[in-house]
């Protein structure tokens, strides 16, 4: 958030506490539980939302050197995300040309990726530089053969990917502020370029994928739910919520925020006292924290919606004299909270959803990041209920 908006929201947060109010959705939001259970809305999900948009992938500072690649599976799309020598970030499909074995895998740093296979060598801008046994494919368009182009875009250190190939005559480029568009100003503020990766953790929770996302998205359970953990900090069921198309931010205060109160605008600083929660569609929570960002991204399990894969990240800034043990303590408070509290919990309502007992969900008017989130899916999918 710029300055101007941290102020703004600073004074709003302040008014609801006086008020013992919160932003409120226009409506309550009735949605059926066979949203997080049905195979054919997973389906619908995949092909709709994960692959035929961009994606976050991650800030730049996973890859900053040329060479430096990493792959992900996304929504049953093998992604292979390189550095090339010219500093251009390009994705390409992990799909061997050959016989379609993945030419990469995990994270490193490649001068080129040889397949596993048989030996065919793909260069960092996905080029074929060569097969084995020349020979047997003699007549080969080898120029042809490179690998195949995803969308790919890289803008204030945000990385963006669409996992469905380039189309004839289409641009390999996203447009990453058409991708954000009035959140534009939130992240140029927040410089997340500035910010080197510190930790990555991957989680396969029984839960299904817009579960993960929902339990990030109103602070109405903070006080129950996290009674023993990080309620005392925060000021449960009180928020702004605002949005940027699809996109959504919360923001929620810490007890702290008081110290604001008799401060003038010029000395006020927001940053210290609240958590700025980022949805950015469809399947990414990015959060703004005193001194560093958390990024959860959920995707579908495979063949099951009551499964997902989640990797969760944490960006420390470049700039801090801060000892290593306090990122690690950072990141443990996150898990912990989300693992030993959040999830358990998603599980036994999965088991609760795909049960038959009950038909509906209800997302009530104080809980507006989640009514606009099942709002903005439900627009994707071009679904009335
Ligand atoms: S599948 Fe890659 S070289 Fe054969
Ligand atoms: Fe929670």
């Amino acid at each position: 958030m710029d300055r101007n908006e941290q102020l703004a929201v600073g004074r709003r947060l302040l008014g609801h506490i006086d008020g013992r109010t919160t932003d409120l959705a226009d409506a309550m939001f009735h949605n059926r539980v066979d949203a997080y259970s049905d195979r054919e809305r997973a389906a619908r999900e995949r092909d709709r939302l994960f692959r035929s948009q961009p994606l976050f992938m991650g800030l730049s500072s996973r890859l900053p050197k040329a060479g430096d690649y990493l792959t992900e599976d996304v929504a049953g799309m093998p992604v292979l995300l390189v550095r090339g020598p010219d500093g251009t970030l390009r994705a390409f499909a992990n799909v061997c040309r050959h016989r379609g074995a993945p030419v990469a895998e995990g994270c490193g740093n490649a001068r080129a990726f040889v397949c596993p296979y048989h030996a065919w060598t793909y260069d960092t801008q996905g080029r074929l530089l060569g097969v084995t046994d020349k020979a047997g494919f003699a007549g080969l368009d080898i120029g042809a053969h490179g690998l195949v182009r995803l969308p790919a875009g890289e803008k204030h250190g945000m990385i963006f990917v669409r996992a469905t190939p380039v189309q004839a005559g289409e641009a390999a480029d996203i447009d990453v502020d058409a991708v954000l568009g009035s959140f534009v100003p939130d992240f140029a503020a927040l410089r997340p370029e500035t910010y080197p990766l510190y930790s990555v953790d991957r989680i396969t929770p029984r839960i299904n994928w817009k579960f993960a996302v929902d339990t990030f998205l109103e602070g109405y359970h903070i006080p129950h739910l996290h009674r023993k953990t990080i309620a005392p900090y925060f000021i449960g069921n009180c928020g702004t919520f605002d949005s940027a198309g699809r996109h959504g931010r919360m923001c929620v205060p810490r007890t702290s925020i008081e110290a604001l109160r008799d401060l003038p605008d010029d000395e006020r600083n927001l940053r210290p006292h609240i958590i700025a929660i980022y949805q950015l569609f469809p399947n990414t929570i990015v959060i703004w924290q005193v001194d560093h960002i958390e990024i959860w991204r959920a995707f579908p399990g495979r063949d099951d919606p009551g499964r997902c894969d989640i990797e969760f990240t944490l960006y420390r800034p470049a700039e801090s004299d801060r000892p290593e043990k306090h990122w690690a303590k950072n990141r443990d408070i996150a898990i912990r909270t989300v693992l030993e509290e959040d999830f358990p919990l998603g599980e036994r309502m999965q088991i609760g959803f795909e049960s038959g007992a009950t038909e509906e969900v209800i997302y009530g008017r104080n809980e507006p990041s989640l009514v606009h989130f099942h709002n903005s899916i439900r627009s994707a999918l071009g679904v009335a209920a």
